[in-house]
């Protein structure tokens, strides 16, 4: 029987999103692969899964670095010959003392960019010939409804601030419309996912509302195992579509 493939970037941190979705994955059948900047990190998150008996390997692999990519792509291929499932759950460093366009540092704005969307977009290509070699493959790019603020002028409150974060977010979501357009003629879908309001950064002293990266996770997990006439080029936050 062929094994699923499942790759997560970001996975470098036990309560992130990324290591939820990676184990939820799992515990479906699919053989993970997590993947992070810091290989030593990723490392001690996977074996975290393989002790629970689950199949998960490390990889490193940095969104701004092709290098990174092109080798992550060569293991796949030897390793695997496909990929089912691409999640690009990685994200740049959020500032949200930043309230407006105008106090936007451009630099910041640059590395949004570079991370949340050309990344993505990037490992897309990379990992084209072995998405295409899969069955039906899904590609899910984790969002945020911080994109909301520009795509449907929502006032979302606190979201409204970290504008570099914003835009790349909005970016990220046009992206996944252009992907999905692209891919309309094959069997993988291409969607956008809202984790919504998680709690993974309790050193930041503004998440005790929040809710676990488990429960966030299960609408990446929705998207990541679409049946086939399952939707693309959406975004959705727990299974529903967002604006
Ligand atoms: N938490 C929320 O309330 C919330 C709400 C809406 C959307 N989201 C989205 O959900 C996703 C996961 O967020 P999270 O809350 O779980 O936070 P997180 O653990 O901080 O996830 C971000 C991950 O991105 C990685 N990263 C940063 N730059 C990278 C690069 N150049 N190459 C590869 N990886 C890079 C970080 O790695 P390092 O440790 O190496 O920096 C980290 O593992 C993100 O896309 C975020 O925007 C979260």
């Amino acid at each position: 029987m062929t094994t699923k493939t499942a790759l997560i970037t970001g996975v470098s941190r036990p309560i992130g999103i990324g290591f939820a979705v990676a184990q939820q994955l799992a515990e479906q059948g699919y053989h993970v692969i997590l993947t992070a900047r810091d290989l030593a990190r990723v490392d001690t998150l996977a074996a975290q899964l393989r002790r629970d008996g689950l199949a998960a390997t490390a990889l490193r692999l940095d969104l701004t670095s092709p290098a990174t990519m092109a080798a992550v792509a060569e293991y796949l291929s030897w390793s695997f010959g496909h990929l089912d499932v691409l999640v690009n759950n990685a994200s740049d460093v959020v500032d949200f003392t930043v309230l407006s366009a105008l106090d936007a540092d451009i630099d910041a704005v640059r590395s949004a960019i570079d991370v949340d969307v050309l990344g993505p977009w990037q490992l897309v290509q990379t990992l084209l010939p072995l998405l295409k070699a899969a069955p039906a493959a899904r590609i899910v790019n984790v969002s945020s409804n911080s994109a909301l603020q520009i795509s449907a002028g929502l006032d979302l409150g606190a979201s409204l601030r970290a504008p570099a974060h914003s835009f790349g977010k909005h970016a990220l979501n046009v992206v996944t419309e252009m992907l999905a357009h692209a891919l309309v003629d094959t069997p993988i879908l291409v969607n956008a996912v809202d984790p919504g309001s998680t709690a993974t950064h309790p050193e930041r002293g503004d998440d005790e509302h929040d809710r676990p990266a488990a429960d966030s996770a299960r609408g990446v997990v929705w998207a990541a195992t679409l049946p086939a006439d399952g939707p693309t080029g959406g975004f959705f936050l727990d299974g529903r579509p967002l604006p």
